[in-house]
């Protein structure tokens, strides 16, 4: 099967295509990605000379782009996880969230409508669902739970949810959506929270924690994602969410105070900082439905996967180094400069 793989130079996507390329030899794999910040050729460089691999520069919104490359590949099953993906940099400017979110969506749809598809599958997010209050750890999010976002990034990827859904109701698109919680692991942009905190470390650099560090997020190993994805794909049902995450809430203070003790770093690091408008408080998963359909549970523990992120950012220190030069550097003094 040749399957497209939009996003895949990106954290989540790469790690899937190193996923597949492992356990699915058999199947083509074409990626594309635009290359914006969060997008790093340098990533895919170990697959990049495989036979059974193809990367493209494009940007989804391209219609025509998008089109040729349907043309040409003939795409069995398009994974949609490029997007515009940070909270923070949604609240400094939406704009480009609600094209590549929403109408990069719409235009992969449109290709998968006019040259056919088995399957198309949105990777979406348990943002969508809005916070759910610390006082009520009995409360969970169901695929039943209604959508009730916070930032523009979660308002953008609801609108992505829903265009698919109505995509298969109206035109019988056979689509998935998939909508997981926070993922950790190799290669995730220095900008989010886990990896920020290990690049500060090694740099001896303050460590901001917005508010005061209670909120509570479902940490997930990325690869326990990307199974979960090639498991709804291949065996998952037409017109279905699945929701994906591990029973693994942990607070950002917890999180932080943890790297710091595994990196032998001062807790006088961290540095409370103006909290995050429209935080949202505490997200948390119940991955009933994928464990009752599909049989997936994860099967990193945190310990583990936690030790396994902090040693591959010790043993790549020049990807990493290589992008909190530059651009992201003026992120930075925006964001955090007189925070
Ligand atoms: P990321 O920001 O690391 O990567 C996004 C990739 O998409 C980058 O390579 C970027 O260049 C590419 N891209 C952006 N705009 C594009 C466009 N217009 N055309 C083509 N490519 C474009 O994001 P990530 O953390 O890997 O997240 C991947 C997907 O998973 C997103 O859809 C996100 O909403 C979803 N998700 C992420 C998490 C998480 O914890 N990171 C959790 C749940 C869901
Ligand atoms: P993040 O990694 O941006 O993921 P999301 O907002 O999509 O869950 O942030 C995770 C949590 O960490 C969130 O509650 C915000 C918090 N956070 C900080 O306290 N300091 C930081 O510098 C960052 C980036 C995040």
């Amino acid at each position: 099967m040749t399957i497209i793989v939009t996003g895949g130079a990106g954290f989540i996507g790469a790690n899937f295509i190193f996923y597949m390329l492992r356990e699915h030899p058999e199947d083509r794999i074409v990626c594309v990605d635009k290359l914006t910040y969060a997008g790093n050729l340098s990533t895919l460089k170990e697959v990049m000379g495989k036979p059974n691999f193809r990367f493209v520069k494009l940007d989804i919104c391209d219609r025509e782009g998008v089109y040729r490359l349907f043309e040409e590949e003939k795409p069995d099953v398009v994974v949609n996880f490029a997007a515009e993906s940070h909270v923070d940099r949604s609240i400094e400017d939406p704009s480009v969230f609600l094209q590549t979110n929403i109408i990069g969506t719409g235009v992969l749809m449109d290709a998968c409508r006019k040259y056919g598809i088995e399957r198309y599958h949105q990777v979406s997010t348990d943002e969508v669902y809005g916070d759910l209050p610390l006082d009520r750890p009995d409360l969970f999010f169901t695929e039943e739970t209604p959508l009730h976002t916070s930032s523009p990034y979660s308002s953008s990827k609801a609108g992505a949810d829903l265009l698919v859904m109505a995509y298969h109701r109206t035109f019988g698109l056979p689509v998935t959506i998939s909508r997981c919680s926070n993922n950790y692991g190799p290669y995730q942009f220095p900008e989010k929270l886990i990896p920020l905190m290990i690049a500060n470390c090694l740099n001896d650099r303050p460590l901001p924690v917005y508010g005061r560090g209670l909120n509570v997020r479902d940490w997930l190993y990325v690869e326990d994602h990307c199974k979960a994805t090639d498991l709804i794909i291949r065996r998952g049902r037409v017109g279905e969410v699945y929701n994906i995450g591990g029973h693994n809430e942990m607070r950002n203070i917890d999180i932080v105070r943890l790297i710091c003790r595994a990196l032998g770093k001062p807790e006088r690091l961290i540095t409370y900082v103006t909290d995050r408008k429209g935080h949202d408080m505490r997200y948390a998963i119940d991955p009933a439905k994928i464990h009752a359909e599909l049989g997936w549970l994860p099967e990193t523990r945190f310990a583990e996967g936690i030790q396994r992120t902090i040693d591959w950012y010790l043993t790549h220190r020049d990807w990493w180094e290589e992008i909190v030069s530059g651009e992201y550097q003026h992120y930075y003094e925006r964001m955090y400069g007189d925070r």
